[in-house]
């Protein structure tokens, strides 16, 4: 049986948004049905953002109730916390000797700073080194299957490199995972219309905010800018609107014929977005009542962590034996 396995930073007070929910929570929720799978919260990768300690506790709880929330199942899948699983910050110790600075040099988020800041003295090594610990999250679970966004790709990659590099130097010790992206959501776009979605860019629908949140960030899409007056004919290819509605799985033939009509500019954009907003609502009402229902249970949620958090460790645990024998430090 395949084990899958999958992560998400905790790095804002901010819930998921759609593009988390496509890119990489809904993928992993479908394959429980299909491995053993192994999903966390890494909390420790969000150290180098988030400084707060209260919100990094609060991050934590509130990402892990929400995975939650949309259809873990904890009797089946193996669901803790990063920080929980001691093991998995010594073997980054371990594979930090696998990779070079230069490979970590060209990894996306490291450089995106580097264009941002524009000062190598000021990046904490703890960004340097994401990939690491990525890999140490991966490599400590013998995971097969990686199920993450597009923007985790290269993530993902150097992952397999420092496995090969270690397996070269000491032995078929460590597996080397597969990355799995679902093509057709692998980058959904934010309500610009251009750049993905993506809560630090505030282009996000975050799915457990307020009704109003909500409705204002749907409000606020961009639409075909050459369509000043709802009877002016757009190009529904450039309203993204009409992309969610389908992620959404709107009834198809009601879609057609609502682009036909967007066409010819016999329909308005806010009735489009209103009916966007109501779809959304619908869509994840099971689950916005869930997350509501969860909160209610801290001891519940404490005990699923602890629970989870001791069958992460035997795996986990396991792996730093055989990691440590083969290189010596044991
Ligand atoms: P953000 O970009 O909002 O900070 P994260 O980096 O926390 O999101 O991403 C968590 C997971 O969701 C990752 O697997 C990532 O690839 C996926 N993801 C995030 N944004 C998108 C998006 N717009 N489209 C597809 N997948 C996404
Ligand atoms: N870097 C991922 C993100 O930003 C989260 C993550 C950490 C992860 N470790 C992982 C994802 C291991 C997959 C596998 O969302």
């Amino acid at each position: 049986m395949k084990r899958i396995l999958s992560g998400i930073n905790p790095s804002s007070t901010k819930g998921l948004h759609l593009g988390n929910y496509f890119g990489m929570i809904k993928p992993a929720i479908d394959f429980q049905n299909e491995g053993e799978c192994f999903y966390f919260i890494a909390n420790v990768h969000s150290l180098n953002l988030v400084f707060d300690p209260n919100d990094v506790k609060n991050n934590t709880m509130n990402i892990f109730t929400e995975f939650l929330a949309f259809g873990i199942d904890p009797q089946k899948t193996v669901y803790y916390v990063e920080s929980d699983i001691p093991s998995i910050t010594y073997l980054q110790t371990i594979l930090n000797n696998t990779v070079t600075v230069a490979e970590l040099s060209r990894m996306h988020g490291f450089k995106d700073k580097l264009t941002k800041d524009a000062d190598i003295q000021s990046i904490n090594a703890g960004l340097f080194s994401y990939p690491v610990l990525m890999a140490a999250d991966i490599l400590a679970f013998d995971a097969d299957v990686i199920p993450v966004g597009e923007d985790q790709s290269q993530h993902v990659e150097i992952c397999r490199e420092m496995a090969r590099t270690f397996n070269n130097r000491y032995g078929d010790v460590l597996k080397i995972p597969e990355l799995f992206i679902k093509k057709q959501v692998a980058r959904v776009k934010g309500i610009d219309g251009e750049r993905k979605m993506s809560k630090s860019l505030g282009n996000d629908i975050p799915i457990f905010a307020e009704e109003n949140v909500i409705k204002k960030q749907i409000m606020s899409i961009k639409t075909d800018p050459a369509r000043i007056h709802p009877t002016d004919p757009g190009d529904p290819n450039k309203n993204v609107t009409f992309d969610y509605l389908e992620l959404l799985e709107y009834d198809k033939e009601k879609l057609i014929e609502m682009k036909e009509r967007y066409k010819k500019g016999t329909i308005g954009d806010v009735e489009i977005k209103q009916i966007l907003y109501e779809v959304f609502l619908e869509y994840f009402k099971d689950m916005r009542s869930k997350k509501d229902e969860l909160s209610k249970n801290q001891d519940y949620i404490l005990e699923l962590r602890r629970k989870g958090a001791k069958r992460a460790n035997d795996v986990a645990e396991k792996t730093l034996q055989k990691v440590k024998l083969a290189v010596g430090l044991s």
